[in-house]
């Protein structure tokens, strides 16, 4: 018998061998690594676990984001998200996940000061966004110039330099919105409109956004802090896809910038965060309320999915849906109704009385409803994974962070079960190639 030493532990029996195994269990999991002490003899590698997707496989230990997916609960370093939703700003929320704690009332100033100092870009990253086509979707242009952004900062390579690293993480959090917007204004053959730091991290992107002719653009409160809200609510989301590539191109020592773009090409994916502008072509493609049940036939049929709808982790509800309801009634006593919420909630009322998406465990998720208050805000579909990627940047930032600082984490590499053909050799096969 091989034995750990170990309180909580697994007893295996192999049964190749016979063998019998303490695997040691902390903190409710085992050490894959613990394994690869299994094997049937001294040629044998040892034991892997196979999990494509990480589908039950910790990467990594972090105290940033607490998720319970079966009782619809959602943390940010212990505090609720409909608490940070209710009662604090987007650039609170970004300093508590940064710093593990809420800050203080000069700690607050402070940092909201010295994001606002940074807002700027460099002119020349305005050559690189007149370079894409008009209709190029903004979202390629985001990740081109986060990475662009690498190049201006050479020393955010220093990573392990606590103070440039902060720099940097300022640098990125203060400037997206700008590169954001300019992508937008782009895409309409429209001036670049720069920042105003007399208003608040929403408020000026609104600005950057919108502004026309007037001296000073002055964003509606309600759509001011409406946008502060959904900012918050997609600020993290533990390790979904886009932080574990944040986590696993930071893991090879790149700077901040080029993981942040990575980060960011993520989430572009429509089954990330391209999902809110996937949902609002499904919705416009159904059309009218009568056209719903034909719609969810199709889904049942397995010929599509119900976009905004189900989640890896949420398996009953997302904490953050029902939060996005409420500010989504806010925003249209401003805007106006959105026709296509009609669409929406008949949609939300069938799949939920509907046996497929209730033994499937199919909720709406916090981009079914993102969309719609997006585009009543006059945001153009191509936007809404620009804005996800704006709100989720502190979260990348953290858990990049955090994972580079972590000494039990090394550079990213998974091992894999290779299932290729064995050793075979040229011989025929070349000389024919020849001929
Ligand atoms: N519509 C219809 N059926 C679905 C959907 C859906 N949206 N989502 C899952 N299913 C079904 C699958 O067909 C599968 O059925 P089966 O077991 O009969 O084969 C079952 O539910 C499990 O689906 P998986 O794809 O294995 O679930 P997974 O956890 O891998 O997927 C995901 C999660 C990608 C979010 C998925 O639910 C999906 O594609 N949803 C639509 C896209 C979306 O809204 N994405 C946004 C996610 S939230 C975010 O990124 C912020």
């Amino acid at each position: 018998m091989t034995t750990n030493e170990h309180t909580e532990a697994l007893k295996v029996t192999d049964t190749r061998t016979g063998r019998i195994y303490d695997i040691g269990i902390v903190d409710g999991a085992v050490h894959a690594t613990d394994l690869r002490q299994i094997k049937t003899g001294n040629e044998d590698f040892g034991l892997l676990s196979y999990d494509p997707a990480f589908l039950n496989t910790a990467s990594c230990r972090s105290a940033i984001t607490y998720i319970d997916g079966d009782r619809g609960i959602l943390r940010y370093r212990g505090y609720p998200i409909e608490e940070l939703a209710e009662q604090c700003s987007f650039l609170e929320v970004a300093y508590l996940l940064l710093h593990g704690e809420l800050a203080d009332k000069a700690e607050l100033e402070e940092w909201t000061d010295t994001i606002r100092n940074h807002t700027f870009i460099h002119e020349s990253i305005k050559k690189f966004i007149d370079g894409f086509h008009p209709d190029a979707h903004p979202m390629g242009i985001l990740v081109s110039t986060l990475a662009a952004l690498s190049t201006f900062y050479p020393d955010a390579k220093e990573i392990f330099d606590d103070d440039r690293r902060k720099s940097h993480i300022v640098r990125l959090i203060a400037k997206i919105p700008t590169l954001a917007a300019f992508a937008h204004r782009h895409a309409f053959g429209l001036p670049y409109a720069y920042p105003d730091d007399d208003l608040s991290y929403p408020g000026n992107f609104l600005n950057m956004m919108w502004k026309a002719t007037e001296l000073k653009y002055r964003p509606d409160p309600a759509l001011e802090r409406a946008l502060d809200v959904l900012l918050i609510l997609h600020a993290d989301h533990e390790q979904n896809c886009s932080a574990n590539v944040m986590r696993a191109v930071g893991s090879a020592h790149s700077d901040p910038y080029s993981s942040a773009s990575a980060a960011a090409a993520a989430l572009y994916g429509p089954l990330h965060g391209g999902a809110n502008e996937a949902v609002l072509k499904m919705l416009a493609g159904i059309g009218t309320v009568e056209n719903v049940p034909d719609h969810l036939a199709r889904v049942k049929r397995g010929e599509i999915r119900l976009m905004g709808f189900g989640h890896r982790v949420y398996k009953n509800f997302d904490p953050r849906a029902k939060i996005i309801k409420r500010v989504a009634s806010e925003v249209f006593e401003v805007t106006g109704r959105n026709p296509l919420l009609d669409v929406a909630l008949e949609l939300e009322k069938r799949a939920l009385e509907d046996p497929y998406f209730v033994e499937h465990k199919l909720y709406p998720n916090v981009d079914f409803y993102s969309g719609i208050i997006y585009q009543a805000m006059g945001f153009p579909v191509e936007m809404f994974p620009v804005l996800f990627a704006i709100g989720r940047m502190p979260g990348w930032l953290a858990q990049w962070e955090e994972g580079i600082l972590d000494p039990d984490q090394k550079i990213s590499r998974p091992r894999q079960l290779y299932v290729g053909p064995e050793e075979r050799h040229l011989g025929l096969a070349a000389s024919s190639r020849s001929r």
